[in-house]
């Protein structure tokens, strides 16, 4: 199996399943044309998002890492209209293009951006009383995954999801500790959840346009 018949795969697939969107493709494209690299879900993981909070009927979302406002937009998509999603962004510029992309996709009155550092902002939210989140969607920078994770737990109910992105990087997740700082956050999320009693989780690998990679599931219980 290739790169390529995985970008083949979700090509056949998503013309198919993911009706052409105007609104996220120019998010998409607008994010290149910035110069912003190319780390947004895919097509198919942003609806994945959608759906998974559709199914679960979540009206409260909290999203960590912004960056374009590609999965805030899927997600957003998913809420009810007195629904509420905060997205945390460090990044002053992604937060920008984000709030533009967030705008023109007429779902501003539902998201809530806060820009800083996670570690600053979700101490903020706990102390402001927000939450507890039916859905945590985690995609901000990898070595942060743990302590990402802990907040999210933190600020949870028995029954909130909680989805990380990122977590094979390429395969990587099962290579020796100590070299690459991103792969020790991943390792580290995992031995965590292996030792948590509060939450049920697996880890799903995936390949498709945006290479091999894979997202962790939780479900937090009581
Ligand atoms: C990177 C970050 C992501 O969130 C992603 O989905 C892919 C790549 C990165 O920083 O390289
Ligand atoms: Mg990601």
């Amino acid at each position: 199996m290739s790169q390529e018949q995985w970008t083949a795969v979700d090509s056949y697939t998503g013309k198919l399943l993911i009706p052409q969107d105007t609104t996220l493709e120019r998010a998409s494209r607008a994010s290149r044309e910035a110069g912003l690299p190319d780390v947004e879900v895919s097509p198919h993981q942003g609806k994945l998002l959608h759906l998974l909070a559709r199914v679960h009927g979540a009206r409260t979302v909290l999203e960590i890492g912004t960056f374009s406002g590609y999965s805030t937009i899927w997600l957003a998509r998913a809420l009810p209209a007195d629904g509420k999603l905060i997205t945390i962004e460090s990044g002053i510029l992604f937060a920008k293009a984000a709030a533009a992309h967030i705008e023109e996709a007429g779902l501003a009155h539902l998201v809530d951006q806060r820009v800083g550092k996670a570690l600053d902002v979700l101490p903020q939210l706990a102390a402001e009383g927000a939450g507890p989140f039916d859905l945590c969607f985690i995609d901000a920078d990898k070595p942060g995954m743990p302590e990402y994770f802990r907040w999210a737990l933190a600020l949870s109910r028995p029954g909130s999801v909680i989805v990380v992105d990122n977590v094979v990087l390429g395969g990587s997740l099962v290579e020796s500790a100590g070299t690459d700082p991103a792969v020790d956050g991943a390792r580290a999320l995992h031995d965590m959840l292996a030792a948590e009693p509060r939450v049920s989780a697996t880890t799903v690998q995936t390949v498709g346009a945006k290479g091999y990679d894979g997202f962790t599931l939780a479900v937090v219980g009581e």
